[in-house]
């Protein structure tokens, strides 16, 4: 955007890598990415989104955050992405192709699955989650014909309580596995801050050896420093708002951007210090 100063990405070389391993290989597992709030795992997802090759990977990001999920069609539509039909019908008569092309191209990922209208419809009246899963299973498989589908679930902790006939987790769950350890076609990512989430998952029997855990913490000091050095930090505010705020990249951006501002670092940092304390 212009005008808006964006701080770059910074680091995450390990973890960025330890991911793409996973995406060489063939998908096995459901991979869990967790960390404390704010440490950047929708950061870094997206950032390995964009940098994908689109010809190879097709990518659905899905994010509950926010979203209210009570019952099955809440849970439904969060799923899907209805085709929207007239705009495209429109575009074909000015030129078929191009964008037929354009809609494609159109974007980094799908927060979806696309279906057609009347297919979102019959699954919000037949009320069956067998359905759903039987429809995303033959999907998935059509899709990895020709490229590797990559399914990410962003603030999964947010459908942990959802009950349809059941709690709609393990069914969730259940899907993974099988496009995962059984099928082999789709590589699936869940991410949440929620560590009593996490340990719940953990301790079900069902996941037990089909997931793989991946921390994404707060930066680690050498990387604090590096970071804070990049904005031209000197070696003693290096030092200080590391002793004082630690890793959590939201942090260190908000005391980056009051440097930028000409605020000094070290009363800055104090500040953000006291004002945790008192919460
Ligand atoms: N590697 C990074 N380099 C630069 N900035 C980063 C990095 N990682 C995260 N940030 C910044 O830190 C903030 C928090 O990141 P993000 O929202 O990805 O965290 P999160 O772990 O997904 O949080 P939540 O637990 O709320 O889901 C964002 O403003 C993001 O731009
Ligand atoms: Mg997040």
């Amino acid at each position: 955007m212009k005008g808006i100063q964006r701080t770059e990405f910074f680091d995450r070389e390990k973890e960025k890598e330890e991911i793409l391993h996973i995406l060489r290989q063939e998908p096995r597992e459901i991979n869990f990415i967790y960390g404390p709030i704010n440490s950047g795992k929708t950061t870094l997802i997206q950032k390995l989104i964009d940098d994908l090759p689109k010809d190879k990977y097709v990518v659905f990001y899905i994010n509950l955050r926010g979203k209210l999920i009570k019952e099955y069609g809440g849970f439904v539509r969060v799923l899907f992405k209805v085709k929207r039909k007239e705009i495209s019908e429109k575009v074909i008569e000015k030129g078929e192709k191009l964008a037929k092309k354009a809609l494609v191209l159109a974007g980094r990922y799908l927060s979806g699955i696309p279906i057609e209208k009347d297919m979102l419809d019959g699954f919000l009246e037949t009320k069956s989650s067998e359905d759903v899963f039987e429809f995303l299973e033959e999907y998935f498989l059509k899709i990895s014909e020709t490229k590797i589908p990559i399914l990410i679930i962003d603030e999964l902790q947010v459908i942990g309580d959802l009950e349809i006939n059941g709690k709609v987790i393990y069914k969730l769950f259940n899907f993974f596995i099988r496009l995962t350890k059984e099928l082999h076609i789709c590589h699936v990512f869940a991410l949440s801050s929620d560590s009593l989430f996490i340990e719940r998952v953990y301790n079900e029997a069902i996941l037990k050896d089909r997931c793989r855990y991946l921390l994404i913490d707060n930066f680690d000091e050498e990387t604090t420093k590096k970071f804070l050095k990049k904005h031209n930090f000197s070696e003693e505010e290096q030092e200080n708002v590391y002793n004082n705020t630690g890793g959590k990249p939201a942090h260190l951006l908000r005391i980056i951007d009051a440097k930028n501002r000409g605020g000094d670092v070290i009363t800055e940092t104090e500040a953000m210090l006291e004002s945790r304390k008192k919460r």
